[in-house]
């Protein structure tokens, strides 16, 4: 099969050993492989028994014009080319999709199919793009086998935040697209020709040389709750998906990233410093402890009142009219407006808030940016009708000044990729005036 070499061809000549795990992800893998070989690199393809339920080693092998290996004993391959001289004669191993038994298998060292043979055996840099169910990916088994695999020094692209191939679920499990793994893969050359290739295993794709690398983001997402009594609160229905997508997609373009969230489902999202909290007060003390900031994104759904005075004690039902409480609100401190109107040297460079709307949703943005005073402002809808509160797409404009661009509907882990490529360019624009 004749594929088009891409005309910069700095990555030509450059080898990966591509293991592609058991999951429905596995059919991306033939993206990747078409991308890849069109900046010309060689690919070299292994597969599991389960990856080819999904996809055939024949389409595979089409694509990487390169026979695909698929079983450690058999003894004509393993006479052609042995499983170590595979991993020798590659500069990186791509695991994709790394899936929650393949990460289980490689961090218990197992070694009992040719793909965590290889993955044992080798002293090469290995990434690996996990895609599973999200509650597998939050179970605890999973967290701690990624935590060792990451101390052994692999790094991660992704997961994503979106929407699985099983209907009706989302969450985080979804497998990093194949321009972003592309993405990591290239900054992890351009990486290698600095630091020299001792200098890679074991870093995670954020210091991969990313343009927010040395920069600091600093993130909120999820709503907060406002106590009534010790047992009740007050709350809303955000479920912080926008805010941690946009934390991954910021720690993916090298920044080290602080993400402080309100109650949410959702897991700490990996090499990123999450701080948890309850209420907007709380939220508020967590985001001004953690500046300086260069660039700070307020994408938290924050009560606008709390409940002045609340018990300490649960309010009991009293019997008749009469004894139903009232509750008095007062307003919480706006953390974005706080941070956007500090002065500078303490103001990081951007500012970005969120308006979520029901109604004129443009004109109330407009207003609330000058309002808030950041520097732009994220607006969506989020009548009923559009499910985009708690759900995995979003259609957003973005207001800066008096202009407004508006984005087709895409899910929400793109907004976030293409909102923090927008400020990430922003910033390097400004601190390059500077
Ligand atoms: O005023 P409104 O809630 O519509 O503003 C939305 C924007 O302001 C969001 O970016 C949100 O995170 C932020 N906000 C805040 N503190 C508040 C209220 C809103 O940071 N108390």
């Amino acid at each position: 099969m004749r594929v088009k070499v891409h005309e910069d061809k700095v990555l030509e000549m450059k080898r990966i050993l591509l293991i592609i795990g058991g999951g429905i992800a596995a059919y991306k893998c033939l993206e990747l492989i078409r991308r890849l070989r069109e900046r010309g690199i060689t690919v070299r393809a292994v597969m599991t028994a389960a990856a080819q339920q999904f996809v055939t080693p024949l389409s595979v092998g089409t694509l990487t014009n390169e026979p695909v290996l698929t079983d450690l004993f058999d003894l004509n391959a393993e006479r052609e080319i042995g499983h170590i001289r595979l991993s020798r004669e590659a500069d990186l191993i791509v695991v994709a999709p790394a899936t929650a038994d393949l990460l289980a298998r490689m961090a218990g060292g197992h070694a009992n199919d040719l793909a965590t043979a290889i993955l044992l055996a080798t002293a090469k840099p290995v990434l690996a793009a996990p895609a599973m169910n999200p509650r597998m990916w939050s179970h605890p088994a999973t967290r701690r086998n990624v935590e060792l695999l990451a101390g052994d020094g692999i790094g991660f692209i992704g997961p994503n935040t979106g929407e699985m191939a099983e209907s009706g679920e989302a969450g985080s499990g979804r497998m990093a697209e194949p321009h972003e793994i592309l993405e990591a893969i290239e900054r992890f050359y351009a990486t290698e020709s600095s630091l020299g290739p001792a200098g890679l295993p074991g870093l995670l794709p954020r210091q991969l040389n990313g343009p927010l690398r040395g920069r600091h983001v600093l993130i909120t997402a999820g709503p907060t709750h406002e106590p009534i009594d010790p047992v009740r609160y007050i709350a809303n229905r955000s479920s912080g998906t926008q805010g941690y997508a946009i934390a991954v997609a910021a720690r993916n373009l090298g920044a080290e990233v602080t993400l402080v969230s309100g109650p949410v489902n959702l897991p700490d999202p990996l090499g990123v410093s999450v701080i948890r909290v309850e209420t907007a007060q709380e939220m508020q003390t967590a985001v001004t402890a953690s500046l300086p900031a260069d660039i700070a994104i307020f994408a938290a759904a924050v009560a606008d009142w709390r409940v002045d005075g609340a018990s300490n004690q649960k309010i009991k039902k009293n019997k008749g009219k009469k004894a139903i409480p009232a509750l008095k609100l007062v307003e919480n401190p706006d953390i974005l407006k706080t941070v956007a109107k500090m002065k500078p040297g303490r103001r990081p460079p951007l500012v970005i808030g969120f308006a979520a709307e029901t109604e004129s949703v443009i004109a109330y943005a407009k207003k609330k940016l000058k309002a808030k005073g950041c520097d732009w402002l994220v607006a969506n809808d989020v009548s009923p009708a559009t499910g985009i509160m708690g759900g995995a797409r979003n259609t957003v404009h973005i207001i800066q000044g008096e202009t407004v661009d508006s984005w087709p509907e895409m899910d929400k882990c793109e907004v976030a990729g293409r909102l923090l490529e927008q400020a990430a360019a922003h910033l390097n624009a400004i601190s390059a005036c500077t």
